[in-house]
């Protein structure tokens, strides 16, 4: 059944209160809930409903009574209670199987604690309840389990009472402040241990910190609770936003379907974004600990104290968090780099770009298409998307553009002096910003409505006799599916002209007085519109879309020599990364056509001269130069393939690769001695960079087999002293197929046996590895060996992820076989996860979406496995949408 936005209306009915009472019990818990329900005078007359999904149903009754003969209608799913009068007590029983929940949605059990996840629905999964995100009550909820299995009872806000019980069993009531969402409700029964922290508020209110993990993991927590604090100090410098709690709980769990969910008071987090120690987390792991940390607070304000009214505004609250979160780091990074801080900051802003081209792109490109604001679904957890979440951010920070910081400030406050306590749209947020700024957002609100990336294609003319250069600039967004016809958009898209010296000119456009800066921000709200710059002495370079300004692909010719040139001097960091980018997808599009035709390969010398001297600079900071040295993702490049060749592709990047490795070899040499050496390991930004950029001249180095290289990347994967640099090496050894990588890879193994998190990074490589040689077992073959592994369990989410989600969605040189083969097992792997886990399977399953984008014989050799997932008996309706969607665009 599909959902549609504009049919939203409010219920009847709503609950103020709500008490819950939990007798644990790994089999049969048993949950009694007292809500005290009210009639809504907004709404239009009507039964009250209820939600419900496998539960077994004890007992329900209405003011104390059993229900009068016919006032409760039952189905599967749903409750309808007809009620007189305009307020109601229900009781309602249940009985749930924790045990076998391995949906890991609503209770379930997770190394022998009880956890829950109950966004979007899960709640209706534990108890009968309208549960929907627009119904906001007050919950109080007593926990009763046995003290031995579950020493610590957790739920949302003020812990008000425990103690002991007959049999061994304990107690614990908590009481939320705050009315909230069912979606925000969480509770945790386990053995765990918390690291504490106290801190004083801005406002100079004591709150207690915790981070709970399990027993031994303790020494793996500082960085989370570092991070905690940073934000919650970000969050008061930034918008004056204050943790509203007395307390403030991070708990881990080994099993755990997303990255963390922000339920009030009582943060859950999949493992993998907590626990960190040198030894076994990368600086790449420390980085993303900062920001789902930071993102989960953030959500307190963007997210709990005003929430979504319905599901379909997710971005309301995903959208704005990640551009928190993203501003956020981007201010840790520039306050750790000092004087390098502007680098830092495009150091970050290439990151998050980067993952919006390899991730949202091809979503906007493919029948899943969206916009950040879906007009309709059939399973709301597919909609926990790159466009929602990344997009949507991108959507927010053309807001912070447009207005700039200090408006945007000032529309965050008017949003909360309105919506505070209150289930809002995203309507209502563009029209808070709107009014703090008196600025008409109407056309600006199209964002939310239109799906696709929209083309800007710009057009330079330069008059020499009047020393004037004419910018055009033409939008065009292409359809998407239920979605032919598109609307000028609003696009912020920051200019500079570079001269011919290499440095930035002050611009003047047409009819103004005097040059001013050197990047403007020129907002093209029409499809196409000019601009006119003056007092120019020498035809300029025109450097568009600086800061990725704006979501969107932008089209300019540009020459190979122009290319080069913006790659040495181009003064925004962003965009200088861009230009090599831009050179080199321009080579690897060649390389891949070539390596299809089965034409000879080779690398222009410009290009190799243009890519030497970024690798020669020293002057940039490592950071930076790692990230112009790393070419683009296979992901982004296959988009603009025609028709996509990943088999082609990849060996147009094997051979690429391993040209720039041989013939700079040199280069690589010296930066490896030539950096100054980190000391003993530490978090920082600066030491990252240089680790990041020696890992990537090992990449190489291997590539290309340069025994030097090799040799170092074996005495690196030896004697090191944290896993940035171990890993590095490893996955150097690996990609390069280099005969010591198997010999590496069992040490690895050894040394890693017991660590779930870090066997995850040695299934991940295996199942990633970029090239074989002749007579080495093909990739696919070894991860299906490694499903047999002691190690590995397909009830794990991060271990799917790990190894059939690297294969499938990392891998697309090794995956797309011609013969079918990768298909056929990714049908297999999709139909057995879907019995037990829909929203891994769904993931799992979008692998395969943008299929009609392959060359025919790899489409041919799709259709049927996707068939074949359709027609599989009991298929979720999860799954069931993404192949549905993949076999009718
Ligand atoms: N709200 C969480 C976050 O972004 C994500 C929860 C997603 N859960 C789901 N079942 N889709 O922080
Ligand atoms: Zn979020």
């Amino acid at each position: 059944p599909t959902i549609q936005r504009t049919d939203y209306a409010p219920l009847a009915w709503t609950v103020r209160r709500i008490d819950l009472h939990f007798a644990l019990d790994p089999q049969a818990t048993v949950v009694t809930s007292r809500l005290a329900c009210a009639r809504n005078p907004e709404a239009a007359p009507g039964p009250l409903l209820l939600d419900g999904e496998a539960l077994e149903t004890l007992s329900l009754t209405i003011g104390g009574l059993d229900p009068a003969p016919g006032a409760v209608r039952r189905g599967e799913t749903r409750i309808e209670i007809d009620v007189e009068g305009d307020e109601v007590e229900l009781e309602i029983v249940t009985r749930i199987n924790p045990q076998a929940n391995t949906t890991l949605s609503g209770l379930y059990r997770s190394r022998g604690g009880y956890f829950t996840q109950c966004e979007a629905e899960g709640f209706r999964r534990i108890t009968w309840f309208p549960d929907r995100p627009d119904v906001m009550a007050r919950f109080s909820v007593t926990l009763e389990g046995d003290k031995a299995v579950c020493p610590v009872l957790l739920s949302n806000g003020n812990l008000v009472e425990e103690g002991d019980l007959p049999d061994g069993r304990h107690y614990a009531r908590w009481e939320d402040p705050f009315p909230k969402p069912s979606y925000l409700f969480a509770l945790v029964a386990a053995d765990l241990v918390a690291l504490e922290r106290r801190e004083l508020t801005a406002s100079g209110r004591e709150v207690l910190l915790q981070v709970w993990v399990e027993r031994g993991n303790l020494d793996r927590c500082e960085h989370a609770m570092e991070s905690l604090v940073h934000a919650m100090r970000w969050d008061e410098e930034t918008f004056g936003l204050e943790l509203d709690l007395d307390r403030f709980m991070i708990v881990a769990v080994s099993d755990f379907n997303m990255g963390a969910m922000e339920n009030k008071g009582l943060n859950i987090f999949n493992a993998k974004y907590v626990l960190a120690k040198p030894d076994t987390a990368t600086d790449v792991d420390y980085e993303h600990i900062e920001s789902v940390v930071a993102h989960e607070y953030f959500h307190n304000w963007t997210g709990n104290r005003v929430t979504c009214r319905d599901w379909f505004q997710l971005t309301l609250k995903e959208g704005l968090t990640v551009f928190r979160d993203q501003q956020f780091s981007a201010d840790m990074l520039a306050r750790a780099a000092g004087a390098e801080g502007d680098s830092a900051r495009a150091v970050k802003r290439i990151d998050d770009v980067r993952v919006l081209r390899a991730a949202q792109f091809p979503e906007d490109a493919g029948p899943m298409a969206h916009p950040i604001r879906p007009e309709r679904y059939q399973e709301i957890n597919n909609f926990y998307t790159a466009t929602v979440y990344e997009k949507g951010a991108e959507v927010i920070r053309m807001l912070h553009t447009l207005l700039g910081p200090e408006g945007f400030r000032n529309g965050m406050d008017l949003y909360f002096s309105y919506h505070d306590g209150q289930a809002v749209t995203c309507d209502d947020f563009v029209e808070a910003m709107s009014e703090a700024n008196g600025r008409d957002l109407d056309q600006f609100m199209r964002w939310y409505a239109q799906a696709g990336t929209p083309r800007v294609a710009a057009r330079g003319g330069w008059d020499a006799a009047d020393g004037s250069y004419t910018l055009t600039l033409t939008q065009h967004t292409p359809p998407t599916p239920g979605q032919t016809e598109k609307l000028p958009l609003v696009i912020p898209v920051a200019v500079g002209l570079i001269g011919p010296d290499g440095a930035d000119l002050p611009l003047q456009l047409e009819g103004e007085a005097a040059p001013g800066a050197t990047t403007r921000v020129l907002e093209l709200n029409a499809e196409s519109r000019q601009w006119r710059f003056v007092g120019l002495s020498a035809e300029p370079v025109p450097s568009l879309l600086r800061g990725f300004s704006a979501p969107v692909i932008l089209e300019l010719e540009e020459d190979d020599a122009r290319l080069a040139f913006r790659m040495a001097n181009d003064s925004d960091a962003f965009n200088r990364w861009d230009a090599a980018q831009r050179y080199a997808e321009r080579v690897l599009l060649e390389l891949g056509a070539a390596a299809a035709e089965g034409r000879a390969l080779g690398v222009p010398v410009a290009f190799v001269e243009a890519f030497a001297r970024l690798l020669r600079d020293d002057r940039l900071d490592p950071a930076f130069r790692a990230q112009a040295l790393a070419l683009p993702g296979e992901g982004y490049l296959l988009e603009r393939m025609q028709p996509a060749d990943p088999a082609a592709l990849r060996t147009a990047q094997i051979y690429l690769g391993a040209e720039l490795g041989r013939v700079l070899a040199a280069d690589w040499l010296a930066l490896t001695e030539g950096l100054v050496e980190p000391g003993e390991y530490r978090y920082h930004p600066a030491d990252a960079g240089r680790r990041a950029l020696i890992n990537l001249a090992l990449r190489y180095l291997c590539a290309a087999r340069v025994p030097a290289g090799t040799g170092l990347a074996r005495r690196r994967f030896e004697s090191a002293s944290n896993m940035t640099d171990r890993f590095g090496a490893l996955a150097a050894l690996v990609h390069g197929a280099l005969p010591e990588a198997e010999g590496a890879l069992a040490a690895f193994y050894e040394r890693y046996r017991d660590d779930a998190l870090v066997l995850d990074k040695w299934f991940a490589l295996q199942a990633g590895a970029w090239r074989r040689d002749a007579g080495a077992t093909p990739v696919l073959e070894r991860v299906r060996a490694l499903l047999g592994d002691p190690g590995f369990s397909l009830s794990n989410p991060n271990k799917v992820y790990a190894l059939l989600g690297s294969f499938f969605r990392a891998n697309p040189g090794e995956f797309h076989l011609a013969d079918g083969s990768g298909y056929a097992f990714w049908a297999d792997q999709v139909i057995a996860l879907d019995a037990a886990n829909p929203q891994v399977a769904a993931r799992m399953a979008r692998a395969l979406e943008n299929w009609r984008r392959f060359t025919p014989v790899l489409r041919e050799a799709v259709r049927p496995q996707l068939e074949r997932v359709r027609a599989a008996e009991g298929l979720s309706p999860d799954v069931g949408e993404i192949v549905a969607k993949a076999l009718e665009a």
